[in-house]
């Protein structure tokens, strides 16, 4: 590790250590031809003009990435296998029965086809309607504005259809992170981000370069709820972190905000029959929760789009993509180990992280079926303990956040692994007391429970939705440790 590059910050931390490959990292972006982009220009081809080199990189996220460099993230890898991830984690799939997630659910790809994917999946998943563009669209902010109320109730094509045709599919573009004038990064979605971190007592024009450049991602890559109406009509989206502090966005805080009110909850659970809330990619909160990484200044841009030098100029590499899949040159922008090394150490807390995850998972599943059986001791006549009840029922709603919380997450762990296990630590411990308390409740109303809970998975796996999905066997991770926790 070298020491300097934490003091040095003229410019950037990152830019720093590459003083010997060649000066200091862009600071000002100068056009290559003077172009103005006129302002509100959503169209990359456009700002392209000017700044044909980043918009070439940008348009690579279109390609997919060389398979083989992630044990774990390989869901836009080359070789072109749909790693579906109730396949990969079957707990998901009983846990999340009941409304889109559990019917079809994929690891993520590059940027170009946000909008692409959510043409092609289950119809299920744009249930909540023109919302789901949100985090997807350049157009979010313009059609939230123009529509009101109805960009987030109406159905999502209709929404949608309101997005010039030619633009229909973009992704994320441009204008969702620059200012057309200058270049200088700027956040373009004032109805959730921004409102977010005035939630917080954040002051914006404070916010300096390096937070910029983890704030344009944080735009997409939160949680997020949408809640409802009392027909299930969406009536709004907003990031829950109310009551958190910059830096210090917890689960424990996101867990009480959203079951703070009934309109929090989006769905209900096959399986138990309980109304839930749901947690989306939480990234930026993890990471940002005092990691080793945000505490040493790295910003999601450090990692995700490294110098690259193209020809003669340097640009930030923007076609963002795991680092690993660009062979951790991000990371020997301040390590000074091995390659391999780096990849060894993402992999271990990846591997750990797994274990537990898969472990908090099953868990929680098994106190979902418990819930089951109760349900239908009492739907049978009989009569099951309250106080017991709504204990169970606390501890499995905590458990299961947690564990939604830490699936979502897309860096299994590696954002931020000691605050990765301690949540799973805590999701563990919640749902095998929610289980002890099932089993009091059940045989103190003489019902006889089995030593193992049969999940029942192949009833959540197969034949899910229009497209009558499949469990995928090959594509499922076990507990790298060999601990058999699939019942
Ligand atoms: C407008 C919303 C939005 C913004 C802004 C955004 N992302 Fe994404 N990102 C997404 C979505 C949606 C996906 C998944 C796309 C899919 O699967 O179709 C994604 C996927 C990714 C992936 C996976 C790519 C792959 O090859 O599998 C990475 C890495 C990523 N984003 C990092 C970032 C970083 C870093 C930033 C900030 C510099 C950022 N994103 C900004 C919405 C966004
Ligand atoms: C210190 C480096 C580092 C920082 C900072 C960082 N990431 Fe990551 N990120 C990683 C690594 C390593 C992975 C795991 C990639 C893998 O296994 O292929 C990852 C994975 C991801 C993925 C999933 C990629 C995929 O291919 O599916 C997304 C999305 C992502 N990060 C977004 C973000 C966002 C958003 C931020 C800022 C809030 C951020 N990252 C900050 C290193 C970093
Ligand atoms: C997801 C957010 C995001 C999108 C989309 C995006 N950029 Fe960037 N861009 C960044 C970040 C982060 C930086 C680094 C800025 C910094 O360090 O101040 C950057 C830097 C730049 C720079 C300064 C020079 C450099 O490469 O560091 C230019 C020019 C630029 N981007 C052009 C574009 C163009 C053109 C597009 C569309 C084709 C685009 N960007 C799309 C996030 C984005
Ligand atoms: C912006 C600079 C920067 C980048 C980019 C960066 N790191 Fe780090 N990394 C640090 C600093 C600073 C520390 C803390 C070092 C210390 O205290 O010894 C650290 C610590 C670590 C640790 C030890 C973590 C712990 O919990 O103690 C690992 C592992 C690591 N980095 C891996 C990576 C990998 C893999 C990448 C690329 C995906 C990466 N880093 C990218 C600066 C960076």
């Amino acid at each position: 590790m070298r020491v300097e590059t934490l003091t040095i910050t003229i410019c950037g931390i990152a830019a720093a250590i590459l003083l010997g490959l060649g000066g200091c990292a862009p600071q000002k972006a100068e056009p290559v031809k003077t172009v103005q982009i006129p302002d509100g220009e959503v169209d990359p081809a456009v700002w392209g003009k000017g700044y044909p080199t980043e918009y070439e990189l940008w348009k690579k996220t279109e390609e997919p990435t060389p398979a083989g460099k992630s044990k774990y993230k390989r869901g836009f890898d080359a070789d072109r296998i749909t790693y579906d991830k109730l396949s990969e984690f079957p707990y998901m799939a009983l846990l999340f029965n009941g409304w889109g997630f559990g019917v079809e659910y994929n690891e993520p790809r590059g940027h170009a086809y946000m909008v692409r994917d959510q043409l092609e999946i289950d119809a299920s998943r744009l249930k909540a309607g023109g919302v789901c563009l949100t985090c997807k669209t350049p157009y979010a902010p313009r059609l939230q504005k123009e529509l009101g109320m109805d960009y987030y109730k109406k159905p999502f094509k209709e929404v949608l259809a309101h997005i010039p045709e030619k633009q229909r599919t973009l992704g994320v573009a441009c204008i969702d992170c620059h200012d057309n004038r200058d270049l200088t990064l700027k956040l373009s979605r004032g109805f959730t981000l921004q409102a977010a971190l005035k939630d917080m007592g954040v002051d914006e024009s404070k916010l300096t370069r390096q937070e910029m450049r983890s704030l344009v991602c944080a735009q997409c890559h939160v949680t997020y709820t949408i809640p409802k109406d009392a027909e299930m009509k969406s009536v709004g989206v907003f990031f829950p972190w109310q009551g958190s502090t910059w830096g210090n966005i917890t689960i424990e805080n996101i867990i009480k905000k959203i079951r703070s009110d009934p309109a929090y909850g989006e769905w209900k659970q096959g399986v138990t029959g309980f109304k839930l809330g749901f947690i989306r990619h939480p990234e930026f909160e993890m990471f940002s929760n005092s990691s080793v990484h945000w505490k040493a200044g790295a910003a999601c841009a450090d990692c995700h789009m490294p110098y690259t030098r193209v020809g003669a100029f340097k640009v930030s590499d923007h076609r963002v993509m795991s680092p690993l899949k660009g062979d951790m040159k991000a990371c020997l922008q301040c390590h000074s180990e091995k390659p391999e090394w780096l990849r060894d150490q993402v992999t271990a807390i990846q591997d750990r992280t797994v274990s537990l995850m898969v472990r908090s998972g099953y868990a929680t599943a098994t106190a979902a079926k418990l819930f089951e059986k109760v349900h239908a001791a009492q739907a049978a006549g009989k009569s099951i303990d309250k106080a017991l009840y709504d204990r169970a029922k606390d501890l499995y709603e905590e458990a299961f956040y947690r564990c939604v919380f830490v699936g979502a997450e897309n860096s299994l762990g590696f954002h931020n692994p000691t605050e990765t296990l301690r949540i799973l630590g805590d999701a563990t411990a919640f749902a095998a007391k929610a289980e002890a308390l099932l089993r009091q409740a059940l045989t103190k109303a003489g019902e006889d429970v089995p030593l193992t809970v049969n999940l029942e998975l192949n009833k959540y796996l197969d034949q899910r939705g229009e497209k009558k999905l499949k469990f995928n066997p090959n594509v499922e991770i076990k507990d790298p440790y060999g601990v058999q926790v699939r019942f």
